[in-house]
Formats: C-alpha cells, structure tokens, sequence
C-alpha cells in the first residue's frame, strides 16, 4: 500500500505528479475555515505532509499517528512545535540557502522604497497631485553611504551586507551572540552591543529566526533608542517586534519610517493603523516569492519529502543532531 501524503500549500502540477509517483496525494490550496475539516482528515491517515504558513500545533497533529514526516516550503519552521515533533519523532525538514539572496534582494527594495519614498510619490502622481517640480516636502534620503545596522548575522543579514556595503558603499554594524569573521573582512562590518547599534544605525533590520527568546525583541525602548531619522525594516518575524510599540514610534516621530515584509499576525488585519500610514511601506510576506526561488523550494521540500518517507535522511533535515537523539 502506498504511502499517503497531504499537501496544504498550491504546489506546480509537476510536482504534484512526482509525489504522485510515490504516494498517495491529497491537495489543498491552503487551510482554511471552510476546508480544515476536510484537512484534518486527511491528516489522520498521512504518512507525510508539505506545505507552508499554517501554524501546526499539538491538537493539531495529535489524531496524525502514522506521521513521518513534515516538510515545511520555508526555511523558518517556527509554525511547528519542535518538543512536540521531537517527542513523537516525526521529522522536520526545511529549505535553507536557496531563499538567502531573494530575501536580501527584498530588505534592500525595503530600504530603497522607504528612504525614497517610492510608494507614496507613486500615489503621489497616481492621484494627479504632480503639477510641478517637487520640492522638500517630497525629499527622501540617501541610502547610499549611509549606516545599517543588522541584528543577527546568518546567511541573509550576510547577503543584505554584501548588497549593501559593495552596491551602496553602506557602513555596515551589527549585533550577533558571536562575532562572524567573514562579513568583518569582506565587508567591513563592525560588531558592536545591541545598544549602540540602536543609536548609530539609519536602517535598523533584524535578521532573526522566531524563538521565544525573540518574542517582541524591539519594542518602545529600542525604538527609542534609534535615531528619529532612522528607517525600521522587517523581513523576518514579525512577532520579533512589538508591532504596537512599533505603530506608536512611527506615529509620534520616534522613528521616521518602516518598510515591512511581517508582521504579529499574518495576514495582516485590514483594520491595521499601519495601513493608513504614508510612512510605511509593507509587503505581503513575499521575501522568497519569486517565481524562480519558490520553484526551488518547493522542489527542494519534495526530494526532502520523498526521502524521508522512503527511509532516507532528507538532506534537509532541522537540526539532523536533534533528530538523530530522537530516534536512537
Ligand atoms: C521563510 O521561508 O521562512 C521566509 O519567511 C520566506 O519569506
């Protein structure tokens, strides 16, 4: 008897015919209201599963008892309950490095569109106010040569370095638990405490993976302590801010501007102050949704998927050590 797999992201019509090949597949285009019954069913009898941006906790996967394996379209796999999957030894895989240069390419189309204000002079035009050659109250801020202080340094803050300090001659500080040599010498990217690259930065940017140790890491103290000419950007968790402290900053002039990718909740409510606001720009989540960078993770999450359910160690695999002790 075939293996069963539940799907609960729209993936190609190839790939789909590739699990096909293996296993039994059930699709969903998504989970929501109208078919999580639908899609807990099919879990109750699924070997694996693949797919994105749906939070799985332990009700969740509970009434799962043949589940194997879970493969996440994603590098962050904060929607899982590691203790949890870790006790019933279901593995977890997900998609490092092929997103890296997409996400930095978005954070620096983030950094662009805020300091230049690309969104609102697009509105600008859009709404037939352009009678004559702008003048201050339209003027934006260089980016070039200008200070962005990253906080964490992994393989996406290192790509924003790269882009920024060779493409825009941007001095480059940042906080990590460690020092990372590399961008030091390729980049000239100084380490300093969190503190100090708060008040030093133009563009604070934090580059981290969700934790619980992260929880709204920047609220009203760190806003604060940032310049008020400095530009907030987010492409990673948005429960690594708090994003009401974060709305009061840009509303009394704490801070000048955000350009965000995340957010607390997700999709974004449409009763969210941070829609009315001109100083913002924001972006649905979209950091790896190029055409060609989810065609590879979504490839990349299938071979994971295959092997695992064909007994191999998926290449893959979040924190192989961890999962390996979980199995002995
Ligand atoms: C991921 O893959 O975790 C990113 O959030 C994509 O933007």
């Amino acid at each position: 008897m075939k293996k069963r797999v539940v799907v609960y992201k729209r993936v190609p019509p190839l790939l789909v015919a590739r699990l096909q090949q293996h296993f039994e597949v059930t699709c969903f285009d998504g989970v929501t209201p109208e078919n999580r019954a639908a899609f807990q069913a099919a879990l109750r009898t699924a070997h694996g599963m693949i797919g994105a941006s749906v939070k799985f906790d332990a009700k969740m996967l509970d009434g799962a008892e043949n589940l194997e394996i879970a493969s996440t379209i994603s590098v962050g796999y904060d929607a899982f309950d590691i203790p949890y999957l870790l006790k019933r030894g279901i593995m977890l895989t997900h998609t490092p490095d092929i997103l890296t240069d997409s996400v930095a390419d978005l954070v620096m189309a983030l950094i662009l569109a805020t300091s230049r204000r690309i969104v609102e002079l697009d509105g600008f035009i859009r709404a037939g106010k352009w009678k004559q050659s702008v003048e201050e109250e339209a003027f934006g801020l260089d980016v070039h040569h200008r200070t962005l202080g990253l906080i964490g340094m992994g393989r996406i803050a290192a790509a924003v370095a790269k882009r920024a300090h060779h493409g825009f001659g941007m001095k480059i500080i940042y906080d990590d638990h460690k020092r990372v040599p590399a961008v030091e010498a390729e980049f000239g990217a100084v380490s300093m405490p969190v503190a100090e690259l708060l008040a030093q930065a133009d563009y604070v940017c934090p580059l981290l993976p969700y934790r619980p140790e992260n929880d709204k890491l920047f609220g009203k103290a760190e806003f604060a302590r940032m310049k008020p000419s400095a530009i907030f950007i987010n492409a990673s968790r948005g429960k690594v801010v708090d994003e009401a402290a974060l709305i009061a900053a840009l509303e009394d002039g704490t801070i000048r501007a955000a350009g965000l990718d995340v957010f607390e909740v997700e999709p974004l409510a449409a009763t969210s102050p941070l829609i009315g606001m001109a100083n913002v720009v924001m972006v649905p989540h979209i950091g790896s949704a190029t055409a060609q960078t989810r065609d590879g993770m979504v490839e990349m999450a299938v071979d994971d998927l295959i092997a695992g359910l064909q007994g191999a160690k998926p290449p893959h695999l979040v924190d192989p050590a961890m999962w390996q002790g979980a199995r002995a």
